[in-house]
Formats: C-alpha cells, structure tokens, sequence
C-alpha cells in the first residue's frame, strides 16, 4: 500500500474522479495510482489475487486515469461478446503490427475492418473444417521426425525444444514442407521486437527494433510468398496444406495477401501451443498414473498412424491438452479499451482506459471447480467438455466471442495429436518437479528454465491394459 504522503497527494489531485468510481472495491492509489502492484509479479498473478481479494471486478488506477480488472464471467461476457463492438483490442494492437502485418484479423479493430479481414481468413472459411481434419497425419509426421533427434539429447530446455518442434509442425500444415533454419531465427526476431514493444516501459516511439528486423520481415514473409507463388503455377490437388487449399477454393486470393496469413499463423499459435505443451509435460511428470494411461492409450492407438477419425479415440491425450489449458492457460490476460466513454459496472469508463480480463482466477475457481488446484483430466470426461465448452464463464484458454481464438481447433487437434505421437515413443522426462519461474514473451507465458529429456520407452511399459486409471491425482498444480 502506498504510504500516506502518496495517498494523500492521490486524493488530493484526483479525488473527484476517485470520488465518481466509489461504488468499485480495489486497492488504494498513491501517487502513481495503483501502478506498484504490476512492479514485480506477473499481471495475471496481479489479476487472479484482485479476484480472489477483491471479486468479480476491481478498480485500478494507471497514475490518474482508472481502470478495472475483471474476475466476473458476466461482465466478461459483456466486455468480450454482447459489447465487443464498444471495446478495442487496445494497445497490444501498435505492440505486435510490426511483426504480423496489417492484413491479419489478430489487430484488426472491431466492426467492419474486422469482419472483412475475417471474410478471408483461411481458418474460418465452410471448408477449413475439412483442411482441419486432413491435418493429423501430417502433423503427426512432423512430430515424430521431430522426435528422432530429440531422443539422443541427454538434457534439453523444453521450452525451446518444443518451441521448435512445433514451428516445424506448423509449417507442415501451412506449406506442407519443413522450413530452414534460417526461416525460424528470422520469426524469433520479429517476435523479439513485438516482445520489446509489449514489455516496454516507454512511449513506443522510444522503442526501437532489434538490428535487422526489416531484412528479416522481408525474408520471412517474401518466403512464404515465393512458395505461394510456386504452388499456385503448380497446383496439385493431392497437396493438403493450407496454401494448397487455399489457393484451390480462393483462387482470387493476392499472394501477398496469403503469404501474411500464412506466417502470421506462426505467431498466432507457436508460442502458445509449445507453452501449453511444457505445461502439460510438467503436470505429467508430478501425476505418474496420468501419464502411464497417457502412454497406454497412444500405445493402443500406434499400431497404425493416427488420421482425424482415429484422433477422437485419443480422450485421454484431449482431456490432459484441455487440463494443461485449465491449470495452465498460455495466454492469461487479455486487454480491451472502450472506443468511447461507457458504462460498465456501475461506473463510467473514460474512454481508452484500461480492462485488464484474466482466466487464471475463473480457471481455477473453489466455487465452480472441484478440487481445483489438482490436475486431474479426468474431469473432461463424461460431459467435462460440454460442462465447461471452450469459451464458457470458468473455461476459456482461447478467449471469448467471435474473436476468441481462430486457430483454437486447430490448436486442440495438433495438442493432442502431438501428446499421443510421443507418448508413443517416449516420456518426457522433466528433471525437476518446482513450480516453474514464468515469464512472459510475446504476450504469451514462458514457462522458464524446464528442463528434460526424452526417454524411449521401453515395449512392456506402453503394453498396458488400456482400463489402466490413474490412482487420484493428490499433488497440487
Ligand atoms: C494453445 C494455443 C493457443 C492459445 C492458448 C491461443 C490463445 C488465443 C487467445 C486467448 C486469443 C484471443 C485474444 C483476445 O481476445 O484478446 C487468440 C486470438 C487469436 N489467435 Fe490464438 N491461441 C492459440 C493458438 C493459435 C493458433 C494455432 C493460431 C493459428 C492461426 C492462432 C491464431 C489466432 C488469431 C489469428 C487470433 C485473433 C483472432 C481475432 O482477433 O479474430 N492461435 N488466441
């Protein structure tokens, strides 16, 4: 708490506007308002303990200008889905467009700039749900070459590994082929200038990019336009990568245009899909029995390779994904500013004042979970799922509304696809058990300092009968 000089000084200069948000609990602004609490902890550990301290809403002050952080599904709601049009994306929007381009719906502002950049996502047309499902065995293809090598390592940092495991999956199903080397530092640089910007503590006019940004825009995004332009003088009907198919249902598509949506996939999905993974991979090593029944239903299931159909008998490997995105959401604060003054909650919101909304408070609620700080996936089964649908009050890894996450399903099947691939071959070994530092890269969790390897499996220890049940999880997350 600030000391009384500052608060005095606080109410001093802005009691009035302090005086007009009254009604809203929350902690008491010095000076620099309620800024200090953001000094030091995570934002979304910031959230979740205003949740738990203050309830569904509480009242921050940025300096002299308020602000409300959210732990209420229904104001969430409002803020999310019913009002969306009224609330922009905010400043994360000026962060990340460097790097992934005007022409993607992830910084569009709402109402009509949005709903045509979506008209021509390739994620969200009648026919991705086909492309979707052609996607498992590719995928799966990639992530056991992936493997190969991963296997002879002695020590490895998970987060980079499986960072990199999963860039090389996704360009499997954007392009069909794995991508250089070279294509994966230049994504890393521009990732590197987005995260300056997003963590930056000065005007973003201040912050510069890292040395070679451009050249490394040019390359990355001129590479999937090379192979846009390849694949449309050649186009084969068996190919079944999004730029193939893409190019086959909307021929008229630039090809600029398709090479932005391609790579900006990459920063759509890659950061959060390998955190969610290492998440999961840690809970495994602390659950055994999870983790036993995790390998006995991918052994069951590796007799032949995995296709979409064959995916929907992998429950165990969905309800451990869907429980890692529960305990461990990668993406846990979102932002909205309204475009204009509002109400909200009882109070007028001064336009572009700041709404902080996290999931790590609702996800882990003692009023609706039960047993909440277990990882127990089993409460997937039996209806889990539709109980709590991606997208609920208590559920929502990808957001909410029509901009929760377009490459939500796409993430489920290659997060499943990817944990049963290697429970087939290996276990993931993680050496220590500590609750992990996070930071935050990209506006997404890092997990930090993971580290591992890849036991092969021995044939006897994946021959388990499949009813094998985990014994109760008993260890916290
Ligand atoms: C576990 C993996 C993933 C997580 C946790 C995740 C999370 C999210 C969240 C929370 C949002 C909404 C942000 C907000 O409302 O402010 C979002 C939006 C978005 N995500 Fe993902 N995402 C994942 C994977 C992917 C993948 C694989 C793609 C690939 C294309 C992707 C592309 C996008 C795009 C384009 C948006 C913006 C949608 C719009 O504004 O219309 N994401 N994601």
């Amino acid at each position: 708490m600030p000391n009384l000089l500052s608060r005095g000084l606080f109410n001093l200069f802005f009691g009035a506007r302090r005086k007009a948000m009254e009604p809203l609990p929350g902690p008491t602004p010095g000076i620099l308002g309620t800024l200090g609490d953001f000094l030091g902890p995570q934002p979304w550990d910031v959230c979740a303990r205003y949740g738990r301290e203050y309830g569904g809403v509480t009242l921050i002050w940025m300096g002299a200008s308020p602000g409300l952080v959210l732990n209420d599904p229904v104001l969430i709601e409002e803020v999310m889905e019913t009002r969306r049009l009224e609330f922009e994306k905010g400043n994360i929007s000026e962060q990340v467009r460097p790097t992934v381009t005007n022409d993607t719906t992830f910084i569009a502002l709402q109402g009509d700039e949005w709903n045509e950049k979506r008209r021509q996502d390739p994620l969200v047309q009648p026919w991705s749900s086909d492309w979707l499902a052609a996607q498992v065995g590719p995928l799966q293809r990639a992530v056991d070459a992936s493997l190969g090598s991963l296997m002879t390592a002695t020590s490895l940092d998970l987060t980079p590994t499986l960072r990199q495991l999963t860039f090389d999956a996704f360009a499997h199903a954007t392009l069909g082929e794995s991508l250089p080397d070279s294509a994966y530092e230049d994504f890393l640089l521009m990732a590197r200038g987005a995260d300056a910007r997003i963590q930056a503590k000065l005007p973003l006019r201040f912050v510069s990019l890292p040395k070679g940004f451009e050249q490394a825009k040019e390359r990355f995004y001129g590479l999937f336009e090379q192979k846009v332009r390849q694949a449309r003088q050649a186009l084969d009907p068996r190919r079944v990568d999004l730029m193939s198919w893409t190019l086959r249902e909307l021929p008229d598509i630039p090809d600029r245009f398709l090479a932005h949506q391609l790579g900006t996939f990459f920063y759509g999905g890659v950061f959060s899909s390998s955190t969610t993974l290492v998440g999961a991979y840690h809970q495994l090593q602390k659950h055994p029995a999870v983790e036993t029944r995790l390998a006995a239903e991918a052994s069951a299931l590796s007799a032949r390779p995995l296709d979409f159909d064959r995916l929907r008998d992998a429950r165990w490997a969905e309800a451990v994904a869907y429980e890692a995105m529960r305990v461990l959401p990668a993406v846990r604060v979102f932002t909205r500013t309204p475009s204009q003054d509002t109400r909200l909650a009882g109070v007028t919101l001064p336009a572009g004042s700041l709404i902080m909304i996290s999931n790590q408070h609702l996800h882990r609620d003692p009023t609706h979970w039960k047993d909440p700080e277990v990882f127990d996936p089993s409460r997937w089964l039996d209806g889990g799922t539709a109980r709590d649908p991606l997208g609920s009050g208590h559920f929502f890894p990808f957001g909410r509304g029509p901009r929760a996450c377009s490459g939500g399903a796409f993430a489920v099947v290659y997060l499943q696809t990817t944990l049963a691939t290697i429970a087939a071959r290996a276990r993931v070994h993680v050496d220590s058990t500590d609750p992990f530092e996070e930071g935050f890269f990209f506006g997404v969790v890092l997990p930090k300092g993971v580290t591992g390897r890849f036991v092969s499996r021995r044939p006897h220890l994946v021959h388990l009968p499949p009813e094998v049940r985990p014994t109760p999880a008993v260890e916290s997350a």
